[in-house]
Formats: structure tokens, sequence, C-alpha cells
């Protein structure tokens, strides 16, 4: 049977792509931001996951005001990813696993979550910007992927407590996939930030600092939020919390913590990075 490994929330910031793509790792800005990231590859490399289900929100590359789905899932055989305009040049493309795709579709419609099915989606920076951090040997795929776009951007945006719940029913989803297969969930996005507005650059330490730490055993404190509370606590953008509840819905009651780390200010965001793994 298909078994959920454990997860890794980071935030999602498109600098950081240029700032991969520059080899800035030992720039004094950006150093504690990558000092970050060996323990996670370390952690990967051990359990070395067959496929990524990545859950992070489309930021218009795919998707536009017109048209927002609230849940996406990508069932596509391979995933493109495309200028968005903030100067990264596009990665190679990401190999999907449509069977396992279908399944979890499958499995959430049956279980009450009404998803939009993808056989065609372009990913963007809060795709690839984790991915790179995470695998960053641009000339090798290890792990097939599925991309799950959740809208934190048109509102009105599913609840904290809405998604925690997709996030426990993609569990059920892969834990009944009858092939052996390791998977490892992403959140992507957060933690507090703003970009546009009166309160553009607003970050709350504190706020993420809590969030880090509620979310490996405390994860239903979380979802109590509204989403308003959100962006009043974390920022228009700091919403995107919502990406990280549905991580942690999917790995279950029981996990422990392998690895965080925290850093303020990565361009306009509190950069934050946590490794979970799940009960055995
Ligand atoms: C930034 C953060 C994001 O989450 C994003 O999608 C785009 C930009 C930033 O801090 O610059
Ligand atoms: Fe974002």
């Amino acid at each position: 049977m298909a078994k959920i490994v454990g997860g890794v929330t980071t935030s999602h910031i498109p600098a950081i792509g240029n700032a991969i793509a520059n080899e800035l790792f030992e720039d004094p800005y950006w150093k504690p931001f990558f000092d970050g990231y060996p323990k996670a590859r370390e952690w990967l490399a051990e359990v070395k996951p067959d496929v990524a289900i990545v859950v992070y929100n489309d930021h218009g590359l795919n998707f536009f005001l017109d048209k927002m789905p609230t849940f996406s899932i990508g069932a596509a055989p391979e995933y493109q990813n495309k200028d968005e305009g903030w100067g990264l040049k596009p990665l190679p493309p990401y190999p999907g696993d449509p069977e396992l795709s279908w399944h979890i579709i499958e499995s959430l419609v049956n279980d009450e979550f009404d998803i939009c099915s993808c056989q065609e989606m372009a990913v963007d920076h809060g795709f690839t910007v984790p991915m790179a951090l995470l695998w960053p040997d641009q000339t090798q795929r290890p792990v097939r992927t599925i991309p799950v776009a959740v809208n934190t951007v048109q509102h009105p945006l599913p609840t904290p407590a809405r998604c925690l719940k997709l996030g426990e029913a993609i569990g059920r989803a892969v834990a009944s996939y009858p092939k052996d297969l390791k998977v490892v969930v992403l959140g992507t996005g957060g933690l507090s930030h703003q970009l546009d507005g009166e309160r553009a650059g607003f970050i709350n330490k504190d706020f993420d600092l809590m969030c880090l730490e509620k979310i490996v055993d405390e994860p239903e404190a979380l979802a109590k939020y509204s989403i308003h509370d959100l962006v009043r606590l974390a920022g228009a953008q700091g919403a995107e919390l919502i990406l990280w509840l549905i991580m942690r819905g999917a790995l279950g009651r029981k996990v422990s913590k392998v690895h965080s780390n925290y850093h303020i200010p990565i361009s306009n965001t509190g950069a934050g990075l946590l490794v979970l793994e799940s009960a055995a």
C-alpha cells in the first residue's frame, strides 16, 4: 500500500529562485535562509520518496481571476513551468503520476471534496521554488509529482478548517492506493507576508513562530482561525498558511518534528521551513 512518510513546508518566494540561479548560497543576506535546507535534503535522501504531492497556490500562471477553482489537482503525465515575469528561467518539466492522481481525485470526490481535475497544468514559483530547494539538481527528477493548487488569491478562500480536512482526505486517499509507494507531502508558501496595499511589507514573527510550533501537535488550534484572522495576523498573502494545514492534515494524528528553520525577512516574507515525519 502507498504510505505518506512525512511532509515538508517551505516558503516559495520567487527571489529565492533568482538567488539559486545566481548561486548566492554564501551571501550574508541569503546564507541563514539557505543553511536551513541541507537537513531537509538529508531527510529526503534517507526516506527516498517515490512521489511528492505539492500543495501550493497558483499565482496567475495557470488560473486567473476570471476562473478560480478552490481546489484543483493535476492528473497529467508531466507539468511544465513557464515564465511568470519574475526574471526566472523556466525549469525543466516535472514528471507526474496520473494513475495516483486519478485515484486521489476519485477518493476525494467520494469523500465529498468536489475538486477540479486538470489533465494539463502549468506550475509556477509556488511549486518550482520549493522543488528546487529540496531537489536542487535540475538534470534529475527523482520524484514524480502531483500538484494540488488551492485558491489563496481570489476571495472567498477556503477556511483553514476545511483545508485541514482536505489534507486528512488526501491522507485517506493515499493510504487506500494499492501500490507500494512512499509519498511525501509539501505545503508551500507562508509564513506571514503582505505584498500589496497599505500594509505591504507586514511580517509577524511572533505569529509565525507560534504557527511553526502549533502545527506539529495542535494543528486544530490553527484551523480555528478564519481567513480574515489570518489576513489580519499574517498579512494578505500570509493566508498561504492554509497550504501548510493541508500538508499537516495529510500526515495523520501523530508526527515527529525532524527539522525547522525561520528567517526574516526574505524579500517581503517570514521564511519558514518545517520537516515532519509521519508515525510508522
Ligand atoms: C513573495 C512571496 C510570495 O509568497 C509570493 O508568491 C511572491 C513574492 C515575496 O516575499 O517577495
Ligand atoms: Fe506566494
